[in-house]
């Protein structure tokens, strides 16, 4: 009782200090629906209602976030302490662990963690992992600001800023973290997985998906908050002098992408709904007739028996498995699609779907969350599983499918569809 009734104390006692925050640099305490004063200030966050429509009414204070309690000089370690200010969200986790280095003269890395708990961290499998590099002291790029804890990452060369998370206190609940950081100038580019307008990002207070969680908020300052629901902060910034540099740079930590083979630039046909594959062949025949340059004929998912992957029309797309000889003549190439979700039914006949029974044996699936369920859903072909591609079973029983089938239809590449 006593300890609820001093952190009950310490709650309501915490003052948040909201000096004169420049407009620009306003970060938003509220970013889920239903702000009033009442409940940001429950927060501990600065409430001030404003014309302009974009500019947060409730906004972070310069007292929120952790404060750091140790450091250690070398390789960068912390411990990070959570400060009184009160949570967002519930959940907040008090103590963190910081990790930085110099993993070559171009490259950064820090993550900020739970030492207390191992949390979900992407895995990293094509990262390659470098020693630190001892001879590069640190504190010539990253600074640690102690109270609210926060960093600064500075070019060695000539001292500018280039990251500078002390805009806003770091939040780090169980479902929700985030990080903000003022930024040396607008031209913002990448940050994939969204539609892109243009090519600069538009940063007048934007709000970006990254993969499908994620989100992505800029401020006016110029600034970016990275949102995320879960996990913990494991950022790379690498250096050079000019974008080719650090496009190299970029490359050298995530390994080069495969050269695409030349025809694969050439024009390609695909649709739903050929019928069959005589209406496949007239299709192609039609498009050599008037000299189309075109190199790729591809069939979707309606040459598979009622959508099941690894499957084949025998009655429409019977000559199937020869298609790509009938291409190759002409030089040419055929493209097959295969979709991510397994049915769970039986083939035509009640004949067993044995893609989907090898896949069980070897628990291939997304489960629910007793880590056992198979998780159901509907996707073409009716009821279906989702196969775990993080999970190595998963990964050996793909490759099987896939191979058993390579034998069967002939084919040049594979369209993967990545949407269900
Ligand atoms: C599929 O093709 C057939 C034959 O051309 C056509 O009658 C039908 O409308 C098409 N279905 C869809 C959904 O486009
Ligand atoms: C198979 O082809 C016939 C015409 O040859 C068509 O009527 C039928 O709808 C096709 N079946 C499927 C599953 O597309």
């Amino acid at each position: 009782l006593l300890l609820l009734l001093f952190s009950y104390i310490s709650l309501i006692s915490f003052v948040p200090t909201c000096p004169n925050i420049p407009l620009g640099e306003r970060v938003d305490c509220f970013p889920d629906p239903g702000a009033s004063q009442a409940k940001c200030e429950a927060r501990g966050c600065c409430w001030s209602p404003r014309d302009e429509s974009n500019v947060p009414w409730c906004f972070f204070p310069t007292n929120h976030g952790y404060t750091v309690e140790s450091q250690d000089s070398s390789i960068l370690k912390a411990n990070l302490i959570r400060m009184d200010s009160p949570s967002l969200f519930s959940g907040e986790i008090k103590q963190l662990a910081l990790e930085a280095e110099m993993q070559t003269n171009n490259r950064l890395r820090f993550k900020i963690y739970d030492p207390n708990s191992n949390r979900f961290e992407v895995p990293h499998e094509h990262i390659s992992s470098l020693p630190s590099n001892p001879s590069i002291p640190i504190s010539s790029t990253l600074q640690v600001t102690q109270k609210p804890f926060g960093l600064t990452v500075r070019r060695r060369e000539n001292q500018k800023v280039v990251f500078d998370t002390t805009i806003a206190p770091l939040v780090f609940e169980d479902q929700y973290i985030q990080l903000s950081a003022r930024l040396p100038s607008h031209n913002i580019y990448g940050l994939g997985e969204h539609v892109h307008r243009q090519y600069r990002h538009d940063t007048n207070w934007k709000t970006w998906p990254i993969f499908t969680r994620d989100a992505f908020p800029n401020g006016p300052a110029p600034a970016v908050t990275y949102r995320t629901i879960g996990g913990l902060l494991d950022f790379y910034i690498v250096f050079g002098d000019t974008p080719e540099q650090v496009v190299q740079e970029f490359l050298e930590l995530t390994g080069r992408p495969v050269m695409p083979p030349y025809w694969s630039l050439g024009f390609q046909l695909s649709r739903w709904n050929y019928t069959n594959l005589d209406i496949v062949k007239e299709t192609v025949e039609r498009n050599r007739a008037v000299g189309l340059p075109y190199d790729v004929q591809y069939t979707d998912i309606d040459y598979m028996e009622n959508k099941k992957d690894f499957t084949y029309d025998k009655l429409n797309y019977t000559e199937l498995p020869r298609f790509a000889d009938y291409l190759h003549d002409r030089g040419q190439k055929y493209i097959l699609i295969l979709d991510p979700a397994i049915a769970t039914s039986k083939r035509v006949g009640d004949a067993p779907y044995e893609s989907y029974d090898r896949g069980t044996a070897k628990n291939a699936w997304v489960t629910e969350s007793d880590g056992k369920t198979p998780l159901i859903g509907e996707v073409w072909p009716g009821e279906t599983v989702f196969p775990d591609y993080t999970n190595p079973n998963c990964i050996d029983w793909w490759v099987d499918e896939y191979e058993r089938f390579s034998k069967e239809v002939k084919h040049d590449a594979l369209w993967i569809v990545s949407q269900l």
